[in-house]
C-alpha cells in the first residue's frame, strides 16, 4: 500500500464502526460518492479496509486470490462457526477441503435435490389457506433449513431431527437486527455470563447444537456404510491425502459452517424476489405465462426458465445478502486496479457498489429482470456468490433452490403483498435481509 491508503476516511473510526453496523449499504454510497472507485474505512479493532468497486480492480483481485490470505481475514466469524471452518482455511488446506466439499453442491448430485426441493416446498406451501397473512423471510427459512438439514445433515425426522430444528432457527435469530448484530463485531460484549447474557445465550444454543450433532455423527459411526448420499455422510467416509478422516470436531464446524453460510442467504433472497415480484405485476404476470408454456413441469424444466432465471439473478444483484466478499489480506505486496499495496494491506470488492454502477446496469435501483436477458456480464461485473478460490460453495444449489420454490409457490397460490409501505434493507448477523421479513398475504389458491 503507498504510504497513506488511498482515500482514508477521516470520520473517527469508532463512527465509522457505527455508522458500519447500522447501514452498510448507506456507509458505501456516503463514502463512494465522495471517493469514487475506491476508498478506505477504520473499523477500530476490527481492521482497516481498502473498499473497491471497479470492475477492472475486482477483476484483478480474483485474478491473483493466491496471493491473500482469506481465511485469516474471516476470523471474525470464528466463535460461531468453528476454528476448523473451510471459510477460516488458507493455502493448501483450503484447497483440499474444497475439493471434497465441492461434488456434492455440483453437477449430477444436484439433480437428485431438486425433487426433494420441491417436496420440501410442497410440504412447507401445503396449509396455506386464503387470507392468511405470512412473513415471507420466516417462511423461506422453514424450506432452506429444511432443504440443509436433509441434503446436508441427512436428517429429515426423528427426534433429534425434531431437536435441532428449533434450535438451529432460535440460534440464528439472535443476531435479528443491527443492535443484536453488534455481538458479532464488538469482542466486548463476547463474555459468558451465563444464560442471562446474550453471550452467554448464544454460547449455550451452540453446545446444545454441537451435542445433538455430536450424537448424530457418533451413531452414523456405528451404522458403517448405508449407501446414504447427504453430505455428511459424504464428509466421514472421505480421507485427505494422507488416508486420514475427518475429526468429529471439522465435521461439526463445516457443517455449521454450511448452515450458516447457506440457509439464511438463500432464505432472504427469495424472500426479496416475492417482495420484487408482488411489487411488479407484469412481471409476475410474464413468470406466470412462462411457467404455463411449460409442457410438462418438472424440477429440470422449471430450472431452465430463461425469465425466472433473470428473475433471480436481478434479485441476487439488487439485494446482495452480503454486501462485500470475504476480506482479502495481502501476503506480500500485490497490484490491483493499478494501486500497489503492500503485504498485510486488507482489500474488499464490494458487492453493493459494483451491483449500482450505472455504467453497467442503468437505472441501477430499478429491479428489471430483462437486463440479464439483454448482456451478459463478466464474473467482475456481476458477483453475487464472491469469486476467485472462494466463490460460493453453494452458489448452484442457492439459484436452483430459489428458481424450484419461486415456480413452485407461484404456480399454486395468487399472492399480494400484506404492506404498501417500501420494504427497508436491515442488517442480520452479517448479511443484509428486508426490515419485517416482507408480509405477504394468500388471495387465492390457483386451480
Ligand atoms: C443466495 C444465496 C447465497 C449467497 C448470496 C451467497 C454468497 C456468498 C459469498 C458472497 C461468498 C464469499 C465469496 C468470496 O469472498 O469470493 C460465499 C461463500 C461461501 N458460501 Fe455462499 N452464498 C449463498 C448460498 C450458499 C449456500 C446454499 C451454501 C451451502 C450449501 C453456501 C456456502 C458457502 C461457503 C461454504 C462459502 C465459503 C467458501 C470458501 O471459503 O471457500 N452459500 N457465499
Amino acid at each position: 500500500m503507498p504510504n497513506s491508503p488511498p482515500n482514508l476516511i477521516t470520520t473517527p473510526p469508532w463512527q465509522q464502526m457505527i455508522h458500519w453496523i447500522a447501514d452498510p449499504l448507506a456507509f458505501q454510497d456516503r463514502y463512494s460518492r465522495e471517493y469514487g472507485d475506491i476508498f478506505t474505512m477504520r473499523l477500530g479493532k476490527v481492521g482497516t479496509y481498502v473498499v473497491l468497486s471497479s470492475p477492472a480492480a475486482v477483476q484483478d483481485i480474483f485474478n491473483q486470490d493466491a496471493k491473500f490470505d482469506i481465511g485469516r481475514g474471516n476470523a471474525i466469524a470464528e466463535p460461531l462457526i468453528g476454528k476448523n471452518s473451510l471459510m477460516l482455511m488458507d493455502g493448501d488446506r483450503h484447497r483440499q477441503q474444497r475439493k471434497l466439499l465441492m461434488p456434492p453442491f455440483h453437477g449430477e448430485r444436484l439433480q437428485t435435490y431438486a425433487h426433494q426441493i420441491c417436496q420440501i416446498t410442497q410440504q412447507a406451501i401445503a396449509q396455506w389457506s386464503t387470507g392468511q397473512t405470512f412473513v415471507a423471510r420466516s417462511a423461506m427459512q422453514v424450506i432452506s433449513l429444511e432443504v440443509i438439514l436433509k441434503i446436508v445433515f441427512g436428517l429429515s425426522d426423528g427426534q433429534r431431527y425434531q431437536q435441532l430444528k428449533p434450535l438451529l432457527a432460535d440460534w440464528l435469530d439472535m443476531t435479528d437486527s443491527p443492535l443484536r448484530s453488534s455481538l458479532l463485531f464488538l469482542r466486548f460484549l463476547q463474555r459468558d455470563w451465563g444464560s442471562w447474557s446474550p453471550w452467554g445465550r448464544m454460547k449455550q444454543r451452540q453446545r446444545q447444537v454441537h451435542e445433538l450433532l455430536q450424537a448424530e455423527i457418533a451413531e452414523r459411526r456405528t451404522q458403517g456404510d448405508t449407501g446414504r448420499t447427504d453430505v455428511l455422510s459424504l464428509m466421514m467416509a472421505a480421507r485427505d491425502e494422507a488416508g486420514e478422516a475427518m475429526s468429529d470436531e471439522a465435521l461439526k464446524d463445516e457443517l455449521l459452517t454450511i448452515l450458516f453460510a447457506g440457509h439464511e442467504t438463500t432464505a432472504t433472497t427469495l424472500a426479496w424476489a416475492f417482495y420484487q415480484i408482488h411489487q411488479h405485476l407484469d412481471i409476475r404476470q410474464k413468470l406466470l405465462q412462462e411457467l404455463a408454456s411449460l409442457e410438462e413441469f418438472t424440477p429440470t424444466t422449471a430450472a431452465r426458465l430463461p425469465y425466472l432465471s433473470a428473475v433471480c439473478q436481478e434479485t441476487l444483484r439488487l439485494y446482495p445478502v452480503l454486501p462485500v466478499i470475504f476480506p482479502r489480506i495481502a501476503k506480500s505486496s500485490v497490484k490491483v486496479g493499478g494501486y500497489e499495496f503492500e503485504a498485510e494491506t486488507i482489500l474488499m470488492a464490494s458487492i453493493y457498489l459494483v451491483h449500482s454502477r450505472e455504467d453497467l446496469y442503468p437505472q441501477a435501483h430499478t429491479f428489471r429482470p430483462e437486463r440479464f436477458l439483454e448482456r451478459q456480464y463478466t464474473p467482475a461485473e456481476y458477483l453475487p456468490f464472491g469469486g476467485g478460490s472462494r466463490r460460493c460453495l453453494g452458489y448452484a444449489l442457492a439459484q436452483l433452490e430459489m428458481k424450484l420454490v419461486l415456480a413452485t409457490v407461484l404456480s399454486q397460490y395468487q399472492l399480494a403483498l400484506a404492506a404498501a409501505k417500501p420494504v427497508k434493507i436491515q442488517r442480520r448477523g452479517f448479511t443484509l435481509a428486508p426490515a419485517g421479513g416482507v408480509q405477504l398475504r394468500v388471495v387465492s389458491k390457483i386451480s
